[in-house]
């Protein structure tokens, strides 16, 4: 995007995670400064694009399934990021024509191309919202979300590449309890998350320093941390892994290494 022509309310001075991956999915939606941030982590972990690549393509399972096979009509994804070809509501509702779907970002970037996000089937119905994760009160409470969403029905939270961006002076594991408390039996809580369990102790203090850096708060969390976020929870098979094993298309020689793309994810049926 050239900084000259900059939509209102947009800061191209400063990385944004939407814009920077943006970037690593190959997109034209970046400032200079996103791709100096995006090169920045690059050099420290330089599959960082296939990474994003491949919790893409888990998130194109998971909604596949969700719709599909365990019959979920309705998602909350929050930290959407820009529209990208298969957006959650395309995916749901090419299975399923009424799904519904409510999208939540604090990026006013996303806020200018949210259109892209509202091309709901006449069947189902799509909304997008503007707000914070760190304050879900906020969200739960939203007219769009409760006009879009029947919360005593089962809902599938969608926290893809996003909790990595709260800190822990935000609370994170509040503010999935949060969320998770207004919906119902049945409801599903999909996360990824990148890690530095596959780092060496120098690598991951590189790693540290460059996300430090980069301008963007970031917190990598390990395989236990990231566990928690799941207790009191029914683990769907095959529990807690890399992205890359779940459910996976492709034979086992023709995926990337677990270590290349070094994210985490699970998924969780509320009891
Ligand atoms: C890496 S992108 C992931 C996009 C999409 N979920 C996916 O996995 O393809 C992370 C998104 O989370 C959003 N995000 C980060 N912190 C947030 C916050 N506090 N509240 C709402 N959204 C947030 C960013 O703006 C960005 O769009």
């Amino acid at each position: 995007m050239d900084a000259e022509r900059v939509p209102p309310g947009i800061d191209p001075t400063k990385a944004h995670p939407s814009r920077r991956y943006n970037y690593w999915l190959g997109g034209k939606d970046n400032f200079a400064v996103d791709r100096e941030s995006a090169e920045m982590v690059a050099s420290a972990f330089p599959t960082v694009g296939l990474a994003a690549r491949e919790n893409r393509a888990f998130m194109r399972r998971v909604v596949g399934y969700l719709a599909g096979e365990a019959g979920i009509g309705q998602f909350l994804d929050i930290g959407t990021g820009l529209p990208s070809a298969g957006n959650v509501h395309e995916i749901a509702q090419g299975i399923d024509p009424s799904a519904r779907i409510v999208y939540v970002d604090n990026d006013p970037i996303v806020l200018v191309h949210a259109r892209a996000l509202l091309t709901s089937e006449p069947q189902g119905r799509t909304a997008y919202i503007d707000a914070d994760l760190r304050d879900p009160e906020k969200i739960l409470a939203d007219a769009d979300l409760r006009r879009t969403l029947d919360l005593s029905r089962p809902v599938a939270l969608m926290l893809v590449a996003t909790m990595h961006f709260i800190t822990d002076d935000h609370d994170p594991y509040g503010i999935v309890r949060t969320l998770l408390g207004a919906l119902p039996s049945g409801s599903h809580l999909v996360m990824t998350h990148a890690t530095g369990d596959h780092l060496t102790p120098e690598e991951y203090a590189v790693n540290v320093e460059a996300n430090e850096r980069s301008g963007v708060p970031f917190r990598l969390r390990s395989h236990d941390e990231f566990a928690r976020f799941f207790d009191g929870l029914e683990l769907l098979p095959p529990g807690v892994g890399s992205v890359v094993e779940w459910r996976p298309e492709e034979p086992a020689e023709d995926r990337p290494a677990v270590e290349d793309v070094s994210m985490l994810c699970a998924v969780a049926r509320v009891p």
